[in-house]
This record gives C-alpha cells, structure tokens and sequence, in this order.
C-alpha cells in the first residue's frame, strides 16, 4: 500500500517510520510512504505557503496554489486516490475507518498547519477529511501518522503472528482481555490459574468473558455495537449489577 503524504514538516515523520513494524512493513514491501515537502511547489522565492485570511482574524491560512500543485504533480489527473485532509473537523477516526482505507492500494494525507486551509482545497482537492479526535493538535503531521500505524498493521503479514489483529481491542467491537507474561507472581500479584492451566476451550471462554466485562466497566457504549452471542448476552447481564447497580 502506498501513502503519499503531504506535509509542511517532513522531518517529523522518519524516526518512526524506520521503527519497529512500520519499519518492517516497510522493508517487506507492504507499504511505501512517501513524503512530499508542500514548500517544494511554493511559486514566489520566499515559498511562501501560508497567508492572511480574508476578512481579518488570527493565525494564517495556508495558501492554495501549492497544496494544489503538489497534489496533482504527484498524483495525476483524475487518478481516483482517496485524498484526505487531517482536520478536526473530519469524521472521526476509528478501527473501521482503519478497515476501509487498508483497502485502498494507494492513499494520499494532507496534512494541514496553521489555523487551516484554504476552503478551496477541501472543496476540489480533498475527497475526505479524518480526525483523530475531538481535540486539536498543532497540525495533521501526528493524526497522519497514527492512521499509517493504524491501517499498516491491518495489512496482511504486517504483524509477526498471522492471527495479527484479530484480537484487537475494537477489532470486534469489544475491548481486549488482560494480558499476562512471566513471571506467574510478581509483587504480590499472581496471574490467573486458568491461564497455567493449559485448558485451551477455559481460556477462550474467560478471555471472552473478560473482554465482555471490560467493554462493559469501561466503555458501555461499544456493547450497543458489538457482535454478540446470546451466551454473551447472559453473561453481561449476570455482570450488569456488580459492575454499576445502576444499570
Ligand atoms: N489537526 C489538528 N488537530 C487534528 C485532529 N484532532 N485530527 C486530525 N487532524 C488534526
């Protein structure tokens, strides 16, 4: 898969793309990240790429001809790749977001600076526009890359264990179980018997039920979503009133 990515400050982004699994992914050829420098489609000998906003206020805006220009120098006409501002004013990020751009072969990402673009470029240049979340960063460099994190490890054989992302938190609409690793104590605290235990179809079943659990003490709201047996089901409801005897 490939990122074209459009930024003010490409610097930022190596140091974590040269590690660990993006780096990985990298060299196993299942993703390419290419970084643009906007500055370098600036027209005047300033490249200049931010300006007033009309109509007065703060902070400056970034201008139009060079976004453009580097947009579609890289891209081509009409190539039919997703082009994404990071904006918070976009649709929120989430694991299924992350699903449906893992399934493009080719994404570009904006990424925006100062107070904001240009409406013209969300107007004709952009055909998408993601937030990370309800708050605001001082530009989409860091939103960009946590949403090539995000998707790089849906993508098959990014993760050593070929289960991969199965398991997620989200990836079935339920938080994850708890995980534990040696030692079997440690200050006081043991792990679990059932996880020593060897029985394979225990631990699948309090795996479960602790991921039910968690979803519920922590974000009851994913349960409205979530995919669920009818075993579940019962098992949340024996849990509801220890959990909040509100509920
Ligand atoms: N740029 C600034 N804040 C952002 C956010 N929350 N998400 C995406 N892009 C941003």
């Amino acid at each position: 898969m490939q990122f074209e990515v459009f930024t003010l400050l490409p610097e930022v982004f190596p140091p974590y793309l040269e590690s660990s699994i993006l780096q990985r992914a990298r060299q196993r050829g299942l993703i390419d990240v290419r970084l643009h420098n906007i500055r370098d489609w600036a027209r005047d000998k300033h490249h200049t790429t931010d300006d007033m906003p009309y109509g007065g206020g703060g902070g400056m805006v970034m201008k139009p001809e060079p976004v453009f220009d580097a947009v579609e120098s890289i891209l081509g006409p009409e190539s039919g790749v997703p082009v994404i501002l990071l904006t918070p004013q976009g649709r929120v990020f989430s694991q299924a977001v992350a699903r449906e751009l893992a399934a493009h072969e080719r994404i570009a990402l904006l990424c925006g600076r100062y107070e904001g673009v240009d409406e013209r470029i969300r107007m004709r240049l952009v055909t998408d526009e993601i937030s990370i979340g309800d708050y605001v960063l001082t530009g989409g460099e860091l939103p960009a890359l946590i949403l090539i994190d995000a998707v790089t490890r849906l993508l098959p054989g990014a993760l050593g264990d070929p289960t991969g992302a199965d398991d997620d938190s989200h990836a079935s609409g339920l938080l994850e179980y708890p995980h534990y690793t040696r030692p079997p104590e440690f200050r006081g605290d043991a792990v679990p018997d059932i996880l020593l235990s060897g029985d394979h179809a225990r631990i699948e079943k309090w795996r479960r039920e602790q991921s039910l659990l968690r979803t519920l003490e922590r974000r009851p709201d994913l349960l409205e979503k979530a995919d669920l047996s009818e075993k579940d089901r019962k098992f949340i409801e024996s849990q509801k009133s220890k959990v909040n005897p509100e509920f």
